[in-house]
């Protein structure tokens, strides 16, 4: 049994740290993540005059209240992270102040609008692109509550109304499908404790995926050990996709680390076969769909993807780099604007898979090379520091044992 030491959650982490950074006290956030997506949104905590020390992975931070953040002397930098972009505006529409967002090449090519629009009907001023994309411009107003029928079923975009109903009083959000609530669950939180708030992360669950699959996967009799690893219900349907799947995976010592479900998982190599993805499951699998795809490769029958189309907004069109990777092992697939299908065969090549700058899409082609013993190399490990940091020594701890 081989462990593999996963990254705290990404998600959970820059929630901590956002809501830390208006509460009234000190937050101490143990199992931070360092991934770069979060330590671009501690950068623009940073410039906002939030103080904070991060320690090993615990993060301390000097919550300001929800009116202490100060005027930034230039605009927020969010790096690659939609999230931090989206959570920002939501935090900083109701602000006494103006202030600007900016993005990397990726994220300034990725849609504002989803965010904008509801911020707009809470009365904030704001200004995109004539495109929709950041540069996101807001001139801080005074919001009111809303009652919002969200259209597109993104957890980035019902984080930023619920921050910015910090300031506007109770809004009311509904929506078809269940994804992550981890908002929700710190707010819980943030509201009980008064002056001093610990938060503990648990390992994230879409970094897990990964190395689910590796060990499902693999013929070399590899089993994987990860621990404390989140189990909470609106993340993990991927589990439940490849336990339909067949995969034999043990669930050990469940506990709480606050209101997050945590537990140890023990994966086993095991015979899988393809089976239909719910519609209503896209929203709460939408990460683990390009290392799901893979593990579809090694197993039986065919792979069908459908009503996916928010792949094309992530870092990168994340249809089209799983299409390329089923070009480069020459499968037969047919490419859809919301999904795809492919059979999956032996893929027995000597090749190198497309380059690519999105980390999800890096760590599949990974997981893929290990799969085949490395005959199919992988580029770019660089990019896996985004949600990963050390993604690369455990893929090497793996490689030297095939
Ligand atoms: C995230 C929500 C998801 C996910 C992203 C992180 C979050 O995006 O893809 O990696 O932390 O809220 P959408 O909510 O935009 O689908």
């Amino acid at each position: 049994m081989k462990t593999i030491n996963l990254p705290p959650d990404k998600s959970i982490s820059h929630r901590a740290a956002v809501l830390g950074s208006v509460f009234d006290g000190k937050v101490t956030i143990k199992n931070f993540s360092t991934c770069e997506d979060c330590l671009s949104t501690l950068a623009c905590l940073k410039k906002l005059g939030v103080k904070f020390s991060l320690k090993n992975s615990t993060l301390t931070i000097f919550g300001k209240g929800l009116y202490g953040l100060n005027k930034p002397s230039e605009p927020l930098d969010c790096g690659n992270s939609g999230t931090t972009m989206r959570f920002l505006a939501g935090i900083l529409a109701p602000q006494k102040f103006d202030c600007e967002l900016v993005g990397d090449f990726s994220l300034s090519e990725r849609p504002m609008k989803r965010v904008v629009e509801p911020l707009q009907k809470m009365g904030a001023k704001i200004e995109l692109s004539t495109n929709g994309t950041a540069p996101i411009k807001i001139f801080g107003s005074e919001l009111k509550p809303i009652s919002y029928k969200m259209d597109v079923e993104s957890a980035q975009v019902k984080s930023a109304i619920l921050l910015a109903s910090l300031y506007s009083g109770k809004s009311k959000i509904s929506h078809k499908t269940n994804f992550r609530n981890h908002t929700e669950l710190l707010l819980e939180d943030f509201f009980v404790n008064s002056k001093t708030w610990d938060i503990f992360v648990p390992n994230d669950f879409s970094a897990a995926a990964f190395w689910i699959v590796f060990g499902l996967a693999n013929t070399s009799n590899i089993s994987i050990k990860l621990e404390n690893v989140g189990l909470n219900p609106t993340r993990t349907a991927f589990l439940e996709i490849v336990l339909k799947m067949g995969a034999k995976i043990k669930i050990k010592n469940q506990k709480y680390f606050g209101k997050e479900l945590v537990c140890d998982l023990q994966i086993f190599p095991s015979k899988t076969q393809n089976v239909k993805i719910p519609k209503n499951l896209i929203s709460n699998l939408i990460d683990e769909i390009p290392i799901l795809s893979v593990l579809g490769i090694f197993s039986k029958g065919k792979f069908t993807l459908k009503n996916a189309s928010e792949l094309r907004f992530k870092e990168v069109d994340r249809i089209q780099a799983l299409i390329e990777i089923f070009e480069t092992l020459e499968l037969d697939f047919k490419e859809f604007e919301d999904g795809f299908y492919f059979f999956p065969k032996q893929v027995l090549l000597q090749k190198t898979f497309p380059k690519s700058e999105d980390h999800r899409i890096v760590m599949a082609q990974a997981i893929f090379s290990l799969l085949t013993k490395n005959q199919i190399k992988t580029t770019n490990f660089a990019a896996t520091k985004i949600s990963f940091p050390n993604f690369l020594v455990e893929f090497e701890k793996i490689l030297k044992i095939l």
